[in-house]
């Protein structure tokens, strides 16, 4: 019996910052973002928009197919949380009119997190065939203004079904881990803005690659050359590249720059014009691949590096489903990229300072978003989210 990913679908702010305005106001050239790290824009969130309403929204072409009924349980996965005790996802159920037999949980370990909820949801339904699991990842990234990680902010969230006979991608199940007590990223919980050693970050995650592909290959058949595409956590979308490289020269494998292009270059596509989404950034870059690669991806295999600072790793392994192409969101996702408004640097340091009321007071917060679900107001310190 395989399982593995059924459905997926993913969601980003209808407001986006254009690199080359941050480029002009810092009086540097765009060509840093644009070429240096291939990001061409970042998502903000508005206002009225959180790692709940984005969930929602990501989720909701998802359950308008497939309806509610089979999920058992819904995993919710960001280092963005809006609460120390409830979970973000119980929101989500009620949003998502989900049945009240489904368990809901929050799981955090940096960007990594929502990979666990995949790994921890095929296991799931390997043991309930009948069931499916929703696996949820939500994130806004936020970093100080002035700071060399500014240019990698972004939001989105990605929303998976898991399965038993899966129609998009079979995942296999043998991974390989690797996890280290560093500080390379970290978010303490009195900060909404994370503190990161950008450069010691990026070595931390070469290295962590390397020991998770190398624990991979202890207990996989498969090596370098069976897979087709590889799908990297993406922080910023040049990473994939820093990343195949390493890897290829890990396996001493030469590989020229097209071939290098054409193993990743598919998964990028929404990554360079949203940004980092902390959790969803890699399951978007698989969404990517699957909706703008132009080849017939079916049966080939595809290596997936997930990465969270902290940090834990994982590389592992699926397999494309024949007959996936039928079962994608694209026009849904194109529509709703098409449809983003761009923001001037001011408009974006107005949506960076918007207010998180903490005083217990009522607070409505004004129509921003052009999503389904929105926070319509804070009040006695409880969250209110309304159905638009
Ligand atoms: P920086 O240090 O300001 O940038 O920020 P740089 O000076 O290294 O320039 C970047 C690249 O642009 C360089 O290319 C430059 O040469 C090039 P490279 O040396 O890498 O080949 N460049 C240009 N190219 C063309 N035209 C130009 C031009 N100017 C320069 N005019 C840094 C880079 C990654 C440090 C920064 O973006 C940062 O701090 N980002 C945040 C941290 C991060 O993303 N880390 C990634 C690994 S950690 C991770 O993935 C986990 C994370 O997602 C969090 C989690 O797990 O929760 C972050």
């Amino acid at each position: 019996m395989s399982v593995g990913i059924d459905e997926i679908s993913f969601y980003t702010s209808n407001y986006f910052l254009d690199l080359r305005t941050l480029a002009d106001v810092q009086k540097i050239e765009s060509g840093k973002y644009y070429q240096g790290i291939w990001q061409e824009r970042m998502s903000m969130a508005a206002p009225d928009e959180d790692v709940v309403t984005m969930a929602a929204n990501a989720a909701n072409p998802l359950i308008d197919r497939v309806g509610t009924d089979t999920i058992g349980t819904l995993l919710f996965a960001t280092e963005t949380g809006i609460d120390q005790s409830k979970a973000a996802g119980v929101y989500v159920h009620r949003l998502l009119g989900l049945n009240s037999n489904c368990r809901v949980v929050e799981l955090k370990q940096a960007c990594y997190s929502a990979t666990a909820a995949v790994q921890m949801a095929c296991a799931l339904v390997a043991r309930q065939p009948n069931k499916k699991v929703l696996v949820i990842a939500s994130d806004v990234a936020r970093y100080d203004l002035d700071t060399s990680g500014e240019a990698t902010q972004g939001c989105g969230a990605v929303a998976m079904l898991i399965s038993t006979n899966p129609r998009l991608v079979e995942i296999d199940p043998e991974v390989g881990n690797y996890t280290e007590d560093v500080m390379d990223f970290w978010r303490p919980n009195y900060r909404t803005t994370a503190i990161v050693d950008g450069k010691y970050s990026t070595k931390i995650y070469l290295k962590s690659l390397k020991h998770a592909w190398e624990n991979f290959v202890e207990v996989s058949s498969l090596a370098f050359n069976d897979f087709s595409h590889f799908c990297y956590h993406l922080p910023f979308s040049r990473m994939a590249e820093k990343a195949h490289k390493h890897l290829a020269k890990v396996n001493k494998v030469g590989l020229s720059l097209d071939q290098i292009e054409q193993q990743v270059e598919d998964t990028l596509h929404y990554n360079r014009v949203i940004g980092n989404s902390y959790t969803a950034s890699m399951y978007i870059g698989l969404t990517s691949l699957l909706e703008n690669c132009k080849d017939n991806l079916a049966g080939q295999k595809v290596g997936f590096f997930s990465y969270g600072s902290g940090c834990v790793a994982e590389f592992f392994s699926g397999t494309v489903v024949p007959g996936y192409e039928q079962c994608l969101h694209t026009l849904t996702h194109k529509n709703m990229l098409d449809a983003r408004r761009e923001v001037t640097y001011d408009e974006y340091l107005t949506l960076y300072h918007y207010p998180d009321p903490r005083d217990g007071e009522h607070h409505d917060i004004p129509e921003s978003t052009t999503g389904r679900y929105r926070l319509a107001a804070i009040s006695g310190h409880k969250r209110e989210y309304v159905i638009c």
